[in-house]
């Protein structure tokens, strides 16, 4: 593992050997156990979109491993100028040991794993989020103890969040359902890579036969960034039927999980009630951000 641009190019062993690091170092934070793996290395975080979760979660992962991280607003950097990526990568190279880009075209960030010389970690584009999904991953196994078995269902969206949960679910053994209202579904290259796992995948318009049965529901927004002047179109879309709410969970497995990568839309996406009463659930899954991104880094910048 060089990189981590997307979910498709880990194979199952390196997603568990992540997460079981990531465990491993959520046990030694727990228990105050100094973890400095990456001491000394320098991490730079460039951010084309806004965050909470993904750049305090890798900032303090970073000091945590005992190294340093610097925050690269691309309204600063030349590259906000039009400075080319591939030059940005290959100065870049020469200052620091990782990347972390949050950007909106995959290409970029595949260009600048191209270019450069020193590891890049996808940290969302409109593509994918596979640190969000490591994350998500994670915290189904400490709630549920396996994936084998299992249904996540994805309510909403056909976007980043939804492409990267059927890669990472499917790749781990569950079986997967996703509802997405006519015109958004996912993409063609996402609906390829499904027929690998033939009977393990559905996709319909119909958020009641996607939870049926359900052991983990996930939803996100039903407009992400840079989608802000669809907002109201996309709530004609989705309003009133794409909505994780109590009905919706009626039809699920007892027990059913609720997953959402937050920032959280309440009575858009998700009713309030829901979201309070999986809120364990949830904010579980927004601190796994940080184990499992440690576990990301230390794979990928350890000498
Ligand atoms: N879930 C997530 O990536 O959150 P931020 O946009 O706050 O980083
Ligand atoms: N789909 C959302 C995810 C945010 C973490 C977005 O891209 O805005």
């Amino acid at each position: 593992m060089k990189h981590l641009l997307t979910l498709e190019e880990l194979s199952k062993k390196e997603i568990l050997d992540i997460l079981n690091l990531a465990d491993q170092l959520k046990f030694q934070r727990n228990n105050k156990i100094e973890h400095h793996l990456l001491k000394g290395k320098k991490l730079g975080m460039i951010f084309q979109k806004s965050s909470t979760r993904t750049r305090v979660s890798f900032e303090v992962g970073m000091y945590e491993l005992g190294g340093e991280a610097l925050f690269l607003s691309s309204r600063d950097l030349q590259i906000g100028r039009g400075e080319p990526v591939e030059d940005t990568a290959r100065v870049l190279s020469r200052y620091l040991d990782g990347i972390m880009i949050r950007t909106y075209k995959q290409k970029e960030v595949e260009d600048l794993a191209n270019f450069g010389s020193i590891p890049v970690i996808n940290a969302l584009t409109d593509y994918c989020h596979p640190c969000q999904v490591l994350a998500d991953l994670m915290t189904i196994r400490e709630y549920k103890g396996a994936f084998e078995g299992l249904k996540a269902t994805f309510i909403g969206d056909g976007n980043n969040m939804a492409n990267s949960i059927i890669v990472g679910c499917l790749k781990l053994g569950m079986k997967v359902s996703i509802a997405s209202p006519k015109g958004y579904e996912i993409c063609k290259h996402i609906q390829e890579f499904t027929k690998d796992y033939p009977n393990m995948f559905e996709m319909t318009n119909d958020p009641f036969v996607a939870a049926k049965g359900a052991d983990v529901i996930f939803t996100d927004v039903w407009a992400s960034m840079g989608e802000e002047s669809e907002a109201e179109i996309r709530k004609k879309a989705f309003g009133g039927v794409y909505q994780v709410n109590k009905e919706l969970l009626a039809v699920a497995n007892e027990g059913c999980m609720v997953q959402h990568c937050l920032p959280a839309h309440r009575g858009e996406e998700i009713t309030a009630d829901v979201f309070e009463e999986h809120a364990n659930e949830i904010f579980d899954e927004a601190e796994n951000r940080l184990h499992a991104q440690k576990a990301v880094m230390v794979m990928l910048m350890k000498d």
